[in-house]
């Protein structure tokens, strides 16, 4: 089996990713940290331990990481999946969830779980690139004792979602962003904003999706009610450019791809670099086609998906709890 660790921001497309990766019979999970982005990082942490508990999994690990970006007073959580990350439509909130929290903090927890399995866990992050970022600061090599990482984020046509030219999870932690793809020398996968949108799905199959029967199934019904509501008008209207072209779960393209590879048809290798300077550009992502960087690290920019079998992952992980 495949080791991973899943380093999230808890939104509702990173639930589903993390139901994904929990119905994979290829995968074991050591653990998930959790960092700011889609809301603060208590909702997140509270988030994780709900989506484990409805897939009946509450052995995983879950630890508490990075409240707030490397740099500046860090801007504001986003309320695109609901001021609490998943909707707004989760009533009880569980009075014990801070006990459920591991002790350690995130960025320890992930350096001690790469450094106990060597070379064998593929860290799979799907919000801003704090707890990375801190990983490899505190251990200068912790990148090479990576198998792998996968990255949603960053962009590869300058298109950005929550500013012009840069994708939320690189605009909340640019800084971060760039020290993650100037320091991981580990083979990267990166599922831009535009490679999600580039392979969306419709919204005839989300229903198909979250209209299983099964608790998992009933769940995502539950808190994509409001949010893929608003979306599908968002985007029928033109009205916000954070939603894409139809129904896409972002952070599952690049779970999808960690889980099975196959699931990439195409992608581009080649060094790239986050902008950190300029008033339009801060947190885009240049694609060096040509080598004017000089970089001797490449990596691997996603751009074509076989959407049959990526529908087929996210239709199996509703199907949960499943027997692992
Ligand atoms: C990314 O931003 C967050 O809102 C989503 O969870 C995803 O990780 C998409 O730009
Ligand atoms: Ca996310």
């Amino acid at each position: 089996k495949k080791l991973m660790i899943i380093d999230t921001d808890c939104g509702i497309d990173d639930a589903q990713a993390i139901m994904m990766a929990l119905a994979a019979p290829n995968i074991h999970i050591l653990g998930v940290t959790c960092v700011f982005g889609n809301t603060t990082v208590d909702n997140v942490c509270q988030n994780v331990l709900r989506v484990l508990s409805v897939c009946e999994r509450n052995g995983i690990p879950v630890f508490r990481g990075s409240a707030g970006p490397l740099v500046g007073a860090g801007n504001s959580p986003t309320d695109h999946f609901g001021s609490d990350g998943l909707g707004d439509v989760i009533k009880e909130k569980d009075p014990c969830w801070e006990e459920k929290i591991q002790k350690e903090h995130a960025v320890s927890a992930m350096i001690r779980l790469v450094s106990e399995n060597q070379n064998q866990v593929s860290l799979v992050a799907l919000g801003p690139l704090t707890n990375l970022a801190l990983a490899v600061r505190l251990d200068p090599h912790f990148p090479q004792k990576l198998r792998e990482v996968y990255i949603m984020g960053g962009n590869m046509e300058g298109k950005g979602n929550v500013t012009l030219c840069a994708e939320f999870n690189f605009a909340m932690d640019p800084e971060s962003a760039y020290i993650v793809l100037e320091e991981f020398l580990c083979p990267t996968y990166l599922a831009s904003w535009e490679y999600a949108c580039r392979n969306a799905l419709t919204w005839e199959f989300l229903e198909e999706l979250v209209n299983q029967d099964a608790p998992a199934a009933r769940f995502m019904r539950m808190i994509t009610s409001k949010c893929w509501a608003y979306s599908r008008e968002a985007m029928m209207t033109k009205r916000d450019v954070h939603f894409g072209p139809g129904f896409v779960s972002y952070d599952s393209y690049a779970m999808a791809a960690c889980i099975d590879r196959s699931v990439v048809t195409e992608s581009i290798e080649c060094p790239v670099r986050v902008e950190l300077q300029g008033s339009i550009a801060r947190g885009m992502l240049a694609l060096d086609r040509t080598n004017q960087l000089k970089k001797s690290h490449s990596v691997f920019v996603l751009t074509k998906c076989d959407t049959a079998k990526f529908s087929e992952l996210l239709k199996e992980s509703l199907r949960q709890p499943c027997k692992k």
